[in-house]
């Protein structure tokens, strides 16, 4: 059968992640060596509701498998979240010829790519680009390597001046749902205690466990908190009751905030980069729509983008329990 999709467009939307340029890149080639034209949309939904398109050829995507954010730009669209605003972006579809998109970013995304393909028939495809990694259907979101490394980089400078004082640090990360970052760059830096949203590990037992750092001999401490940690209070807060509740310890406090969204991509999100934009436009071509590109035990495969949406990512038990040994 003659393959109906001639013209592919692509955007990134919601929060910039490391690895959305190398997947634009990607994607762009991918169109280039299948010789069907490839149009990226700039600043995610608001730009295709606007017509705001621009043709991408092999060459357009050069040198930027390196940088960090996406040269597309991206946006939270109110507009897209209305019928009409939807309708506006299907015609300017309509009107520049193109016939498939590839979503690169987080549920947000995917959500309002679903809907728009239940209103239109519209063909898309996802690749899962957020630093969160909170995505079901892939072990890793594109920019989650890279955050990981940046946020323990970060940490382990902290530490210096935590052992030099003997201070201990409350040091937030991102993650307003989920805690992927604050377990694996706690676990990685050598945090003593760690603080997620999917888990209230409580109060009396974070005092205790500071005493008991002291107690064995520890120089510094340091907290690892999730934005959206369960106990509710902020870093701010927890240093005051820990002032409140605990002699002796000299607390500052360090909120790591957007540098962990930006920088240079890590060869582990650009390597993925890479594949799953050739596997997204590749199963375009196959026919394969609504699906989005994940990677399962380092192989790529296509997940139902509903199933994604809808399902909830879970914090590794087995690595929280590792955290508490590693902090004896
Ligand atoms: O979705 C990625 C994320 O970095 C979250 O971890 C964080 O809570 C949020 O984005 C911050 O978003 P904004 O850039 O809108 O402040």
């Amino acid at each position: 059968m003659e393959n109906q999709i001639k013209k592919i467009g692509v955007l990134t939307s919601g929060g910039d992640a490391p690895g959305m340029n190398a997947a634009i890149r990607s994607v762009a080639r991918a169109c280039a060596y299948h010789n069907i034209e490839c149009v990226g949309i700039y600043r995610g939904y608001e730009g295709m509701i606007e017509g705001d398109f621009k043709s991408l050829n092999a060459r357009s995507v050069n040198h930027i498998i390196n940088k960090g954010g996406t040269f597309l730009k991206s946006a939270r669209s109110e507009e897209f979240r209305t019928k009409e605003g939807r309708k506006k972006a299907y015609d300017q579809l309509q009107k520049e010829q193109i016939d498939a998109l590839v979503l690169i970013g987080g549920d947000g995304t995917f959500t309002g790519g679903m809907i728009f393909n239940e209103e239109f028939n519209f063909p898309i495809i996802g690749i899962p680009g957020t630093i969160d990694n909170d995505i079901v259907g892939t072990n890793y979101t594109l920019g989650y390597d890279t955050a990981l490394n940046t946020a323990v980089e970060a940490i382990d400078k902290i530490r210096d001046t935590a052992s030099s004082h003997r201070r201990l640090f409350f040091v937030e990360v991102m993650g307003r749902d989920v805690g992927h970052i604050a377990l694996n760059a706690g676990v990685g830096s050598g945090a003593e205690e760690i603080l997620v949203p999917e888990e209230d590990l409580g109060l009396d037992r974070l005092l205790e466990s500071l005493e008991k750092s002291r107690h064995t001999g520890k120089s510094s401490s340091i907290v690892v908190v999730a934005e959206g940690d369960k106990t509710g209070k902020n870093v701010f807060e927890l240093r005051d009751y820990v002032e409140e509740n605990l002699e002796g310890y000299d607390v500052r406090v360090s909120v790591l905030g957007h540098m962990q969204r930006g920088g240079s991509p890590s060869c582990f999100d650009r390597v993925l980069a890479c594949r799953m934009g050739v596997k997204a436009v590749e199963s375009l071509l196959e026919g394969k729509f609504n699906y989005m590109v994940g990677t399962v035990n380092n192989k790529l495969e296509l997940y139902p983008i509903d199933k994604a949406v809808k399902g909830h990512s879970t914090i590794d038990a087995e690595l929280l329990r590792v955290s508490d040994i590693m902090s004896i």
